[in-house]
C-alpha cells in the first residue's frame, strides 16, 4: 500500500506545527482525533471549518465524525477568540523556566483565566504544550509568532501595545 502523505499545513502560522507534531507523535492514527482537536483549540483558542477539515483529512476520519466530536464536547469553541492571542508554552522545559509565572502575570493583567478572552474581545490567553522551541524557554506565541526567553516585563509590554492599538 502506498504510504500516506498528510496534507500540507493550512498556513505558515507556527501553531500549525504544534498541531502537526501532535498528529505525527500519534503516527497520524485516527485515535489521535480528540487529542489533535484539543491541540488546535489550545493553540488557536477555537476551531474553524478549515481547521476541522485539515485535522479530519490528516487523520483520515470522516468530516462528520470530526464535527461530531467538536460539537459534543463543550470544551471546544467554534467561535473566533479575541483580536489578539497570547499563548504561553507550559511544556516541561518552559515550566521549569517560569512559564507558570508568565501565565499568572497574564491572567492578572488581563483579568481572565487561561482559555478565555477579555470581555472586550481584544485578547485571548491560551496555554500550549511544548511548541518545539525548548532551547529558548520560556516561550510564548504572540499572535502565532514564537518569542523565546520571554520575561513578564516583555510580555506585559506586548499586551500593553495590543490594548492601546
Ligand atoms: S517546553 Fe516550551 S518549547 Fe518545549
Amino acid at each position: 500500500m502506498a504510504s500516506f502523505i498528510p496534507p500540507a499545513l493550512p498556513s505558515d502560522d507556527k501553531r500549525w506545527k504544534i498541531v502537526h507534531a501532535t498528529m505525527r507523535k500519534n503516527g497520524f492514527a485516527r485515535h489521535a482525533l480528540i487529542e489533535t482537536l484539543h491541540t488546535v483549540q489550545s493553540s488557536f483558542g477555537y476551531l474553524d471549518e478549515d481547521a476541522i477539515r485539515f485535522v479530519a483529512r490528516s487523520l483520515r476520519v470522516p468530516l462528520s465524525q470530526a464535527y461530531g466530536v467538536v460539537t459534543f464536547y463543550h470544551y471546544f469553541n467554534l467561535k473566533p477568540p479575541g483580536r489578539h492571542t497570547v499563548t504561553v508554552c507550559a511544556g516541561t522545559t518552559c515550566f521549569i523556566k517560569g512559564a507558570d509565572k508568565l501565565i499568572a502575570t497574564a491572567q492578572k493583567r488581563l483579568g481572565i483565566e487561561t482559555g478565555h478572552t477579555t470581555p472586550d474581545g481584544e485578547v485571548s490567553l491560551m496555554v500550549a504544550r511544548c511548541v518545539g522551541a525548548c532551547s529558548r524557554a520560556p516561550v510564548t506565541l504572540m499572535d502565532g509568532e514564537v518569542q523565546g526567553e520571554m520575561t513578564s516585563e516583555q510580555m506585559l509590554a506586548q499586551l500593553e501595545r495590543w490594548t492601546v492599538e
